[in-house]
């Protein structure tokens, strides 16, 4: 190996920058404690919220969701909300970041392995990088999915670490050549493994109603919103799983996909994005970035 090749790299602030328990550092490198509940039991919570050019997006809605949350494991965070959301500016100064992903995450903090509650502080993570890159064609051509036997537990309202149905059905829809799984719970439609869902039903737009089986989605709520602005009508209700193929459009909303319409559900091609969904994805995307 060449010595260039073996000089250390320099970390910089723009690769993203974390603050765990007070010290603010480099991402890449950072460690937490080998028995943090996070790793040992997946006892933790989340989020996940985005800057567009400087400004960040939503953050009283997610921070409102991270205590939710948090009251919902009884899990006692470390900060206030306000003192977090002081944190995420800190972070958002010291990268220089414009478009940037925040990641906050709380766990029960670090003790010798017993799965009742540990009395020591809590931790808290919380950092700011660059957002992954995504392909633009998902966009312009829409993704395909499949449906899938949502195997979550009974609290899908809670944001919380313990993300393995997400993850394996997740990676089930990529194994089938599909970008994301539309979960069915007792011929229910719920969500998406990492998303919520919208459908369009005879120029109506239908999302599962947020009780325990969904997140409520920060991104849902607001193009529900929107969809009320644009004079979109629109229902909150209980979606049966063999309405999916009556829809004449599909959509998912989370915070890193905004809008996500789907051009093909089980192999059933479907208009993407279609004229609800385009409507939508612009009016999100400026409301996003503040224009
Ligand atoms: N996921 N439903 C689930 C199961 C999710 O994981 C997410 C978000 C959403 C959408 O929520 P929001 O609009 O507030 O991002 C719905 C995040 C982005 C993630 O885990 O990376």
């Amino acid at each position: 190996m060449t010595e260039r090749a073996l000089a250390p790299s320099t970390p910089r602030a723009a690769d993203g920058l974390v603050w765990i328990d007070g010290d603010i550092r480099p991402i890449d490198g950072a460690t937490v404690p080998l028995e943090d509940r996070g790793f040992m039991f997946a006892d933790g919570v989340y989020e996940v919220l985005r800057a567009y050019a400087g400004r960040l997006f939503a953050t009283h809605d997610h921070l409102e969701r991270l205590a939710r949350s948090a009251a919902g494991i009884r899990l006692a965070l470390p900060l206030t909300t306000p003192e977090i959301g002081e944190v995420v500016v800190e972070l958002m100064e010291q990268t220089g970041l414009g478009d940037a992903e925040v990641y906050i995450q709380a766990t029960r903090g670090a003790a010798r392995r017993n799965h009742l509650f540990p009395d020591v502080p809590g931790r808290l993570v919380i950092w700011v990088r660059p957002p992954r890159a995504m392909n633009a064609d998902l966009w312009a051509k829409g993704c395909k999915a499949i449906t899938l036997v949502d195997e979550r537990w009974a609290r899908c309202d809670l944001k919380t670490v313990s993300l393995l149905p997400n993850v394996l059905a997740k990676q089930a829809a990529y194994d089938a050549g599909a970008y994301e799984a539309v979960l069915v719970r007792d011929g229910f439609v719920t969500e998406g493994s990492a998303s919520n869902l919208f459908l369009v039903l005879n120029g109506e737009l239908v999302t599962p109603v947020a009780d325990n089986r969904i997140l409520p989605g920060i991104t849902r709520a607001h193009v529900l919103r929107l969809a009320e602005r644009l004079e979109i009508p629109f229902v909150e209700r209980n979606v049966c799983d063999d309405e999916l193929p009556l829809a004449q459009e599909l959509f998912f909303t989370s915070t890193s996909l905004e809008v996500l319409g789907v051009a093909e559900l089980d192999g059933r091609a479907l208009a993407a994005p279609g004229p609800v969904t385009t409507r939508l994805a612009e009016a999100f995307a400026g409301h996003a970035r503040g224009n």
